[in-house]
């Protein structure tokens, strides 16, 4: 039993504020130059450019799906902000694109296949003894099969599931684990390490054109993760959240709109922007959410999909 002794009233923890607060303002300590790191609850905004919370300089980034599509241009992104990037894939070899990556920064491609636990395990110690650590991640390896759900054979269903969900839960789990272990070896004492998963505005609304119910089920799965691991790793230091994009250019959605002739205008008509997303659409976002600028977002959505999300007028 607690007795009452052990708490405070709130009259006695008013006065300890106020006691405080006139210690802060009346101190005769030197407060800090603006060119000193501030000591917690201090004016840290004059004293941290926001460039600089962008910066991504010294962390190794790992990015699932980075062979093509979003995941390249993400590398891309990560690369640009002064990161060394390896790259995970399925794919034999990467996009001719990915030669221009390794022009800008220091990466490394890796063929593996996020289904395969043991395989993917391994490719993440090669990857620690290539770079010395793994400080960021991006989830995007991803398919979107696209059929009405009572043709869907359950074979291709669970082949959807165990590349968008378990490869995303394998990836986001092994990443985890060595950020855990390089905590030693972390670039500043007080950063944050940082898994960016990415979702779709499918899993908060069907897409007209579209039959897509494994895909969709399988990105609201990614969003219950995200969610989940964002607060069980918060006291780890590891931040997990996700970007949602809505329609964007890449093969995934130009292979399904080679067999629906009407679904090219309706990707451009249905979001209020009346455009369909390009890659370079979520670039400043991936750097937003792996970098210090967000150190305090975790559990949460960046929906970018021209206001599809949102709704329609008409
Ligand atoms: N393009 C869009 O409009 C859109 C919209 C919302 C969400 N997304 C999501 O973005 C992510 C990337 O999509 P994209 O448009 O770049 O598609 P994409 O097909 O161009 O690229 C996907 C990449 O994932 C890789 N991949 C597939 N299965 C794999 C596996 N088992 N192991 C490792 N790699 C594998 C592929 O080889 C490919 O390089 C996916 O998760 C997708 O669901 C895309």
């Amino acid at each position: 039993m607690y007795g009452a002794s052990r708490y405070i009233s709130l009259a006695q923890l008013n006065q300890a504020c106020l006691t405080i607060t006139a210690r802060r303002l009346f101190s005769t300590t030197p407060r800090p130059k603006s060119n000193q790191t501030p000591q917690d609850g201090e004016e840290k905004f004059l004293t941290h450019h926001v460039m600089d919370l962008f910066s991504l300089r010294g962390r190794t980034i790992a990015i699932t799906g980075g062979a093509q599509g979003i995941g390249l241009a993400l590398a891309f992104a990560a690369a640009e902000a002064g990161a060394q990037v390896a790259i995970l894939d399925a794919a034999s070899k990467p996009h001719d694109n990915y030669n221009r990556l390794k022009k800008i920064a220091r990466s490394r491609y890796y063929q593996a296949d996020v289904t395969d636990y043991n395989g993917l395990e391994q490719t993440f110690e090669r990857i620690k003894e290539d770079f010395g650590g793994i400080h960021g991640c991006i989830t995007a390896a991803g398919i979107c099969p696209d059929q009405p759900f009572l043709e869907r054979p359950w074979q291709e269903v669970k082949r959807c599931f165990d590349i968008n969900v378990l490869g995303t839960f394998y990836t986001a789990q092994l990443a985890a684990r060595h950020m855990v272990r390089n905590k030693s070896q972390a670039i500043e004492s007080d950063a944050t390490s940082s898994i960016v998963m990415i979702g779709s505005v499918a899993a908060h609304r069907a897409s007209a054109g579209q039959y897509i119910s494994d895909y969709c089920s399988s990105k609201g799965a990614v969003l219950s993760l995200v969610k989940e691991l964002g607060v069980e790793l918060a006291e780890q230091r590891i931040r997990v959240n996700c970007i949602s994009p809505g329609y964007i250019r890449t093969d995934l959605m130009f292979d399904i709109a080679k067999h629906r002739p009407k679904l090219a205008a309706i990707l451009q008509s249905e979001p209020p922007m009346k455009r369909m997303g390009d890659r370079l659409d979520l670039k400043a976002a991936a750097v937003y959410l792996l970098s210090e600028g967000s150190a305090y977002m975790t559990g949460g959505e960046i929906l970018i999909t021209g206001g599809l999300h949102a709704g329609r007028i008409n």
